[in-house]
C-alpha cells in the first residue's frame, strides 16, 4: 500500500541497506559510490561583524548535485528489496524537480534497470532528451498544478501499475538516514571540533535539511536549523499550488500540507523564504565576490544563512549547502537580469 503524502511516518529505526552487499552484488555501483560525497567545505562570503558562513559543495557530485546522494540511496534500497531476482524484473519511478531524475536516470542506465519519471511541465529539454536517450518514458505534469500536482500524479500512476516500484523520495527513509551518514557525517569531521551555531537549507523533499540536523545535533544541541523555500510558494502555505517561477529544486507543497520529514521535527526548525529573482540576482553576486557558482538553491540559502549569520556573534559558524553549481538555464537567467 502506498502511503498518501501526509500521512504520519512510521517510528524508526530505519537501517540503511547493506551497501557492501549491494557492491558485490551489483560492482557496476562501486565506481560510483567511491565519487559519491567527499564534497569541499567553503568559507563564503558574511555579513561584516556577523557570524562566518561554511557552504557544502554538492555540485561536486558525480552527476552535479546533492541529489546523486539521495539516488544512490533509493536505487540501493530498492535493489535490496528486489534481492536475487534478475534486474530486468525491476521497474522504479519517481518524480522529480530535475536533479533527481538526472541521478536516477544515470545510475538506472548504469544498471541496465526500467525507470519511469514524472516531472514539471518547465523541465528544460536538455533533461527530457537525457531521458529518452536512456531510453527511459516520463510523463509531464502542467506546472501550474504545481510540485504537488507532480506528486500526485506519480502516486496515482503507482496506483494503477503496481508492477512499477514508488520511490518516492518525500517518504523514504533512505533519503534523510544517508544524508546523516554521509553529508551529516563529512560536515562533522569537515569541521574537526567546531560545533556550528545554525544550519540553512532549502526544502524540496526535507532530507538534507532534517538528515543532516539530527547528526549535527550530536556536536550542537542548541542547533538552529533554518529551512528555506520559494516566496512564491513557502513551506506550509495554505494557498494552492502555483505556477509561478520559483527558484529551483525547493518550494511549499500549497494547500497547506507539509513535507513529513519536515513537519515530524516540528517548531525546531524556523523557516525563510527567498524569491525567485533575489536567487538568480545572488547567484551572480556570490561568483562575483567568491568565484564559487552555486544555483538558484544555493544561493537563496547563502542569502538566508547571511541573514541568520547577521544575528549571530562573529566567533560563530552558520553552515549551509549550495545543492548544485547552476543549471545552464539558471545561469543564462541570472546573468540577462544584469544585461
Ligand atoms: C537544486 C536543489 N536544491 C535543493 C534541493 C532540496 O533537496 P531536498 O530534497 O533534500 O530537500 C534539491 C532537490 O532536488 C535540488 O535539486
Amino acid at each position: 500500500m502506498i502511503q498518501p503524502l501526509q500521512a504520519e511516518l512510521s517510528a524508526g529505526p530505519f537501517p540503511l541497506p547493506d551497501f557492501p552487499a549491494l557492491h558485490r552484488a551489483h560492482p557496476r555501483l562501486v565506481p560510483f559510490a567511491r565519487q559519491l560525497g567527499g564534497t569541499s567545505l567553503r568559507e563564503v562570503p558574511g555579513p561584516p561583524g556577523g557570524a562566518r558562513i561554511l557552504a557544502k559543495c554538492e555540485g561536486e557530485n558525480p552527476v552535479g548535485s546533492v541529489k546523486d546522494r539521495v539516488a544512490y540511496a533509493l536505487i540501493c534500497s530498492a535493489l535490496e528489496r528486489h534481492g536475487d531476482r534478475d534486474l530486468s524484473e525491476l521497474r522504479l519511478l519517481e518524480y522529480s524537480g530535475g536533479n533527481l531524475a538526472r541521478a536516477l536516470a544515470h545510475l538506472g542506465a548504469l544498471l541496465g534497470i526500467h525507470m519511469k519519471f514524472v516531472v514539471p511541465s518547465v523541465t528544460p529539454p536538455s533533461l527530457l532528451d537525457t531521458l529518452t536517450g536512456y531510453g527511459f518514458e516520463y510523463a509531464l505534469v502542467d506546472k501550474e498544478l504545481g510540485f504537488l500536482g507532480v506528486i500526485e500524479e506519480t502516486l496515482a500512476l503507482a496506483a494503477a501499475q503496481p508492477e512499477w516500484t514508488l520511490l518516492y523520495q518525500h517518504r523514504n527513509e533512505v533519503n534523510p538516514a544517508f544524508h546523516a551518514a554521509t553529508t551529516g557525517a563529512e560536515l562533522l569531521d569537515q569541521l574537526d571540533g567546531v560545533r556550528p551555531a545554525a544550519w540553512v537549507a532549502s526544502i524540496g523533499s526535507g532530507g538534507t535539511l532534517t538528515g543532516v540536523r539530527s547528526r549535527l545535533l550530536e556536536v550542537a544541541p542548541g542547533l538552529r536549523t533554518v529551512g528555506v523555500t520559494p516566496a512564491e510558494l513557502p513551506y506550509g502555505s495554505p494557498l494552492p499550488p502555483n505556477g509561478l517561477p520559483k527558484y529551483t529544486g525547493a518550494t511549499g507543497l500549497g494547500n497547506g500540507l507539509h513535507q513529513p520529514f519536515v513537519r515530524r521535527h516540528g517548531d525546531a526548525i524556523e523557516h525563510r523564504t527567498v524569491a525567485r529573482d533575489e536567487a538568480l540576482d545572488g547567484m551572480v553576486e556570490l561568483h562575483a565576490l567568491s568565484g564559487l557558482r552555486a544555483g538558484s538553491s544555493g544561493a537563496a540559502n547563502w542569502l538566508a544563512a547571511r541573514a541568520v549569520a547577521a544575528e549571530l556573534p562573529s566567533d560563530a559558524v552558520v553552515l549551509t549547502v549550495f545543492p548544485d553549481a547552476g543549471s545552464p538555464e539558471d545561469w543564462d537567467l541570472a546573468r540577462s537580469r544584469r544585461a
